[in-house]
């Protein structure tokens, strides 16, 4: 089952959380559609140090210069394989980390390098879920120290008290407001997600951020938590950005889709484009990837099976040009030497390839295969 498209007309509502007095800000606020996000060239890079003075002796280039927007209302899927950088580019955007380099505007404004107190009325704006449900609850606190914390740590008082709230929340994602005194050990890995879903949720935020939400859960609870989400996104009107390298959840949830490798996007586009009409080469091999019951078979919907050869490389010391020319089955002398940008070739369809599939190639004189021609491939 796939999520349906949104019907264009449906408006966003505040979350019923907010507490009184407070301004939804719906004056200031993007209608659905408009960019509630906007990331340009964001960079992170972690030192890498050695010996007793910790002398630099290079970089993780873990995120290296990504461009995008977060649209008011959607869900912005990301999609890559370990370590391309997918949960550094969550903690940029949450601000949980600070970034190396590039800006990033919420609603207009410039959030980039804001202190702890620049950052507090946006922290309430901005929530994230954590992958693992079992580490990121504190297990000496009961559901209810756990679920009223961010009203204490933000000073907000709802109508009806903390407490009242907090067990309206358990009820909003399917638990109980019994639940309140219990520790996080006497439930379930679902159940724990829903309580920290139901923490991200206490301040009615604008956008959420979750990171492999349901990687930790059995795949039968996974559904649950899925669905569990988008309910919410349409009673709340929520904004999502969902990190997961699991293509089958990522296709059910998201509207547009982000391709991640090695710390950059290399394809951006709607759903139903990056699916029926991939452009991307390193987007192709991982739909032909999606498992199938029988691997000697194609991939479920026809597509032929391309195994990627190789791991991916050092973030530390990425390939020149197409950092996927490694292990593309298509790279030539241009791959290695040039780096392709993220340009649209489509109406909403971002790429960066120099030969991409579905498309006219952007190298037209360049077409000696790398994989032919002999050449180590560096
Ligand atoms: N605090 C840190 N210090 C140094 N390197 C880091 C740090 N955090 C992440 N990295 C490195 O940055 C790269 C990207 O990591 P990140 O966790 O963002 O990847 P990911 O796409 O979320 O992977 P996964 O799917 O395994 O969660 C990795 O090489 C990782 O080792
Ligand atoms: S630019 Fe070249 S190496 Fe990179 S994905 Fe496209 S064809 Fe492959
Ligand atoms: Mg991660």
């Amino acid at each position: 089952m796939t999520k349906p498209e949104k019907s264009p007309g449906s408006e966003q509502t505040a979350g019923s959380t907010t507490a009184p007095g407070e301004s939804t800000g719906t004056a200031a606020e993007p209608r659905q559609g408009e960019p509630l996000l906007k990331v340009s060239g964001l960079k992170k890079h972690f030192p890498v140090t050695k010996g007793l003075f910790k002398r630099q002796v290079g970089a993780v280039l873990a995120v290296d210069g990504l461009d995008f927007e977060v649209r008011a209302g959607e869900t912005l899927g990301v999609v890559g394989e370990s370590g391309c950088g997918k949960s550094t580019m969550g903690r940029l955007i949450t601000r949980l980390l600070e970034p190396t380099g590039g800006s990033i505007e919420f609603e207009g404004t410039d959030i980039t390098h804001l202190g702890v107190r620049g950052m507090r009325p946006m922290r309430r704006d901005v929530q994230m879920i954590f992958q693992d449900p079992y580490s990121s609850l504190n297990p000496r606190h009961t559901v209810g120290a756990i679920v009223s914390a961010p009203f204490k740590l933000q000073g907000v008082q709802p109508e009806g008290g903390v407490k009242k709230e907090v067990q309206r929340l358990l009820e909003v994602v399917g638990l109980s407001p019994e639940h309140y005194n219990r520790y996080p050990h006497e439930f379930s890995g679902g159940q724990r997600q829903r309580i920290g879903i139901a923490r991200a949720l206490a301040l009615s935020p604008k956008l959420v951020v979750a990171d492999e939400p349901v990687s930790a859960l059995d795949v039968s609870i996974q559904a649950q938590v899925v669905n569990l989400l988008d309910d919410l996104q349409e009673e709340l009107g929520l904004t999502y950005v969902i990190i997961a390298h699991d293509l089958s959840v990522i296709r059910h949830v998201s509207d547009r889709i982000a391709v991640m490798y090695l710390g950059k996007i290399v394809e951006l586009t709607d759903r139903q484009s990056l699916y029926d009409t991939p452009m991307h080469p390193y987007t192709r091999a991982l739909l032909s990837a999606v498992p199938v019951p029988d691997p000697r078979r194609k991939a479920a919907d026809g597509r032929e099976r391309i195994l990627l050869q190789g791991d991916v490389p050092s973030p530390m010391n990425p390939p020149s040009g197409c950092r996927f020319h490694t292990r593309c089955w298509k790279a030539t002398e241009v791959c290695r030497t040039k780096e392709p940008p993220l340009v649209p070739l489509a109406a909403g369809h971002n790429v960066a390839c120099h030969h991409p599939e579905n498309a006219p190639d952007q190298e037209p004189g360049d077409t000696k295969l790398l994989r032919e021609a002999g050449v180590s491939k560096s």
